[in-house]
């Protein structure tokens, strides 16, 4: 069993690192294991710069995560993950992975302030109260939200974006810590499998903090990812670092091209091309919009969301709305989910920071918004 660090209060670490080389590594390799994909980035260090040198995409047949099965991660990953590194002359051996949102759990909740060296005691005894199994059987980590987020409501934002500090704050008697743990039979399966194929986990974390550190780093304003996958549909709002909603739902490529397929009555193989040549014109039967439940289902989860933060965070509201995975190609969608949010939606370009390859060009722009949690696990193979 490796030695865990799951102290989150100086990082934005989902679960922790393993280990931590000691010298400045020089590149990293993020692995993002989807129910239809795996997507493999490689980053490396050329002085002051990021280059993104090679990454790799492979499509599969069979599920590599399936929801409810023991510890998530199919038997077949490694050996999939393995070939996949070889065929895109990926040579390193230790990876970065991510686990499923809907596989942890990512909660905040209010303790009393405290000096630091006290919080890990008081996590311990209120954490029980929301995580809904035992500590012993998780990996948990914590960090504490910004007292600024939504702090004094517009004015508090204001000063947050500016860095000014427009009225003085005033320190509440409480503060919000945010907790999130996984399953240690799911990161002992992680670990498994791929070290049955010679992979061994530098790091492991919650793919809502990898697509948060690829996609908000640079955003002042408070975001929200919608990183729409095959299976499930990840929202994650974000401000200056700060995770502060993470919700899940399991709406995503996989029931859009279901409903198109049943709706129009053709097979899922025509109803996947239709998908993906014509977008949301290509789900119209008999000019009703066939789409508009699977799709009001993400708005809801969107209005949800706003809500939640308005009442937590003192009517924060939502600047902006990046959309990420493999559905946030479907033509249409962007322009759908501005109209029913009445926020700026644009597709995630977690290449923004990084030069590349210029061979790799052409394809990496098109898989660009697929490859955001991918990027965010090789930053985090690279950080300090
Ligand atoms: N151009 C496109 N237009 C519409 N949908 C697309 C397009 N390209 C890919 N998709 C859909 O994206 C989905 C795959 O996305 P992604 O690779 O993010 O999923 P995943 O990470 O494997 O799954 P999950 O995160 O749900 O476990 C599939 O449903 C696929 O049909
Ligand atoms: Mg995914």
């Amino acid at each position: 069993m490796v030695n865990m660090n799951l102290d989150l209060g100086s990082s934005l670490h989902g679960v922790k690192k393993f280990f931590k080389n000691i010298s400045r590594p020089s590149s990293a390799v993020g692995v993002d294991i989807g129910s239809q994909s795996i997507k493999v980035v490689e980053l490396v260090r050329k002085k002051d710069k990021l280059v993104l040198s090679n990454y790799a995409y492979a499509k599969t047949d069979e599920s590599l995560i399936k929801i409810g099965a023991p510890g998530v991660l199919s038997d077949m990953a490694g050996k999939v993950l393995s070939k996949t590194l070889e065929v895109s002359k990926i040579k390193t051996k230790e990876v970065n992975v991510a686990v499923p949102s809907f596989s942890s759990l990512v909660t905040i909740f209010e303790i009393p302030r405290m000096p630091e060296k006290e919080i890990n005691q008081a996590i311990r005894v209120e954490a029980p109260k929301y995580i809904p199994v035992r500590l012993s059987d998780v990996v948990y980590g914590w960090k504490i939200i910004d007292d600024t987020v939504g702090a004094k409501g517009k004015e508090g934002e204001q000063e947050r974006k500016s860095n000014k500090k427009i009225v003085e704050p005033k320190m509440s008697d409480r503060m919000k810590v945010l907790v999130v743990a996984i399953m240690r039979e799911i990161s002992n399966k992680y670990e498994k499998v791929l070290g049955d194929s010679g992979i061994s986990v530098s790091s492991l974390e919650i793919d809502s903090f990898s697509l948060a550190r690829s996609l908000l780093n640079r955003e002042s304003e408070c975001a929200l990812i919608l990183d729409i996958g095959h299976k499930v549909t990840n929202l994650i709002v974000g401000v200056n670092k700060n995770i502060l909603v993470n919700r899940t739902i399991d709406v995503a490529g996989d029931s859009v091209t279901s409903v198109m397929g049943k709706s129009l009555g053709v097979d899922r193989k025509r109803a996947e091309q239709l998908k993906m040549d014509k977008g949301l014109q290509g789900a119209v039967n008999n000019g009703e919009a066939i789409l508009l439940p699977i799709l009001g289902a993400i708005t809801k989860e969107v209005s949800r969301t706003m809500e939640v933060l308005r009442e937590d965070y003192n009517g924060l509201e939502i600047q902006k709305i990046i959309l990420s995975g493999g559905s946030s190609k479907l033509i249409g969608l962007r322009e759908f989910i501005e109209q029913e949010s009445g926020v700026t939606t644009v597709i995630a370009d977690p290449l923004v920071n990084f030069e590349y390859p210029s061979k790799l060009s052409a394809d990496l722009k098109e898989q660009g918004p697929n490859l955001a949690t991918a990027i965010g696990l090789a930053m985090l193979g690279l950080e300090d």
